[in-house]
């Protein structure tokens, strides 16, 4: 679990969107890497327009205002960004979404697209009471009290669903099922874990899960790929 967006000494007082990545081995012997994030649809809808954004960034506010000027989906995002509730809430109260999109394989080859999302299982406290630690503490305190899981619930994408675009929402009825329950055991910093060393790369998936052509899934494998390098070699 993470702040997202580079934050290394994220405020743990202050509302923010998050990661949840982890790393799975199936039965079959297959590793399946899952990364997700708290926002409900990507800024951009490519890679490029992504880098643009960040170089924005760099330079400040009025660089910033003039890229989203020419960028609608942009604008969206922040509208949508500004109009969520901004609660502090701990990791574990949060929804985390796989924002790409992926194909489910059947055995006969049939490809069905979709997006998924990580949902809170169970009773978590929203809490304004925060302290210095307050993330590691509270799922812990959590994990004293009960079961700190997620619940997968896979959304099938209706024929009309843009599938490459990472910026447009699912909007409407879609079918959803619940695939699978992420339980957590244990909670530890990340000094004592072993995320250092994992490349969450979103390309790596199990039997039955395939990349769609959405582009940024390669970009997103190419630039993880770097960061565990650095990482690895600091
Ligand atoms: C073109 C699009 C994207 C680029 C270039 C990008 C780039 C990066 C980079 C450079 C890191 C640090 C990696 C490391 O230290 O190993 C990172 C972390 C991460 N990214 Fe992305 N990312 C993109 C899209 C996404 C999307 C769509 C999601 C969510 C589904 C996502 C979820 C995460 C998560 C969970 C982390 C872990 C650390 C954190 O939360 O900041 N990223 N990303």
């Amino acid at each position: 679990m993470s702040h997202k967006g580079g934050k290394s000494n994220a405020a743990d007082d202050v509302f923010g969107d998050y990661g949840l990545a982890f790393e799975i081995k199936t039965t079959s012997g297959d590793t399946h890497i899952m990364k997700m994030n708290t926002e409900d649809f990507f800024p951009v809808p490519t890679a490029e327009e992504f880098v643009a954004l960040m170089r924005a960034k760099a330079q400040g506010d009025e660089a910033v205002a003039a890229f989203a000027k020419n960028s609608p989906d942009l604008r969206a995002h922040k509208a949508h960004q500004s109009a969520r509730d901004m609660t502090l809430r701990p990791y574990e109260g949060a929804t985390y979404n796989s924002i790409n999109s992926f194909y489910l394989v059947d055995n006969a080859d049939t490809r069905t697209a979709v997006r998924w999302s990580f949902v809170p299982a169970g009773e978590h406290d929203i809490v304004l009471e925060t302290s210095p630690s307050f993330f590691l503490e509270k799922i812990r305190e959590n994990l004293s009290r009960g079961e700190v899981a997620w619940d997968m619930v896979v959304t099938i994408a209706n024929p009309a669903d843009d599938i490459l675009n990472p910026a447009t929402p699912w909007e409407g009825d879609h079918t959803q099922f619940t695939a699978a329950r992420l339980v957590v055991e244990n909670a530890m910093q990340e000094e004592d874990s072993t995320c250092g060393e994992m490349n969450f790369d979103p390309l790596v998936l199990s039997d039955g899960f395939e990349p769609t052509e959405d582009p940024m899934l390669e970009a997103r494998s190419a630039v993880y790929a770097i960061g565990v390098s650095r990482r690895l070699s600091e």
